[in-house]
């Protein structure tokens, strides 16, 4: 697909925010899932080679947003892409979120692992859910887009590894001891963060669903690069996070 990016913009030395304006991609996007980007879009040069995953942040009119963080080179060079810039991607990929109605609902996100929740928060607000959103970092600096959650989340929930902004410790903590106000958890971040969400919901037999940021190379299914272990029946079965995820049940996810 291709797309016109309409601003690009640096929160702090470490996040970024990007518009992309394409009718057709977000006709077809749902919440949930995701899309590859080559930073460097001239097919000639090979450097950074792969295309990599990004979630879909939130979806307005005929653009959307993704939120980024600097990691390697590729997002290195999307840091640098202009406004106005033709941009080339792939359409939207893998599952969505299950979407429920009049229910309380715990969002826990660790890091960059919010991206996809700002869009899901807007829909289950829609549907009458009530939103307590657990959001964690290691310093201030991991906390961006606070305005854009707090509009979407009945009660927003920081925490910092620090201490520099909100409460100071794991974003599980404050999430754990209120688990039972909740009828249904969604999570994304850290894989270490999703297996301990994971684990407080099924002691106290909440439905969690998690979005998994597996390092993905070619999105497609065709790579294995990105399987997951997950309990299926009584089997242990492999899942591609790319394609039968990127959201997956939280509770049969066998994690490392
Ligand atoms: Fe290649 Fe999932 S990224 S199979």
């Amino acid at each position: 697909m291709l797309g016109i990016v309409v601003k690009n913009e640096c929160l702090n030395k470490d996040y970024y925010i990007m518009e992309i304006e394409c009718e057709d991609f977000v006709k077809s996007a749902k919440i949930g899932q995701f899309f590859m980007l080559k930073a460097q879009q001239r097919d000639f040069i090979v450097d950074p080679l792969l295309r990599r995953p990004f979630g879909i942040c939130d979806v307005q009119g005929n653009k959307f947003k993704i939120l980024y963080t600097i990691i390697g080179k590729g997002t290195q060079l999307l840091t640098h892409i202009q406004p106005k810039t033709k941009i080339k991607f792939s359409e939207p990929l893998g599952n969505t979120f299950s979407i429920v109605e009049n229910s309380n609902i715990a969002l826990v996100a660790g890091g960059v692992g919010v991206a996809p929740l700002l869009w899901l928060a807007k829909e289950l607000k829609d549907k009458n859910n009530k939103i307590t959103l657990y959001y964690g970092g290691r310093t201030t600096d991991d906390i961006v887009i606070v305005d854009e959650l707090s509009e979407v989340s009945d009660k927003l929930v920081i925490t910092t590894d620090d201490g520099s902004i909100g409460i100071k410790g794991l974003v599980v903590e404050p999430f754990e001891k209120e688990i039972e106000n909740f009828d249904m958890v969604y999570a994304c971040g850290p894989n270490k963060m999703l297996k301990a969400v994971s684990e407080i919901c099924i002691q106290n037999n909440v439905k969690i669903e998690v979005s998994m940021d597996e390092r993905m190379a070619c999105g497609i299914g065709a790579c294995l690069g990105c399987i997951i272990y997950y309990k299926e029946d009584d089997n242990i079965v492999q899942k591609r996070c790319c394609v039968e995820g990127p959201v997956f049940d939280g509770s049969k996810v066998v994690w490392k």
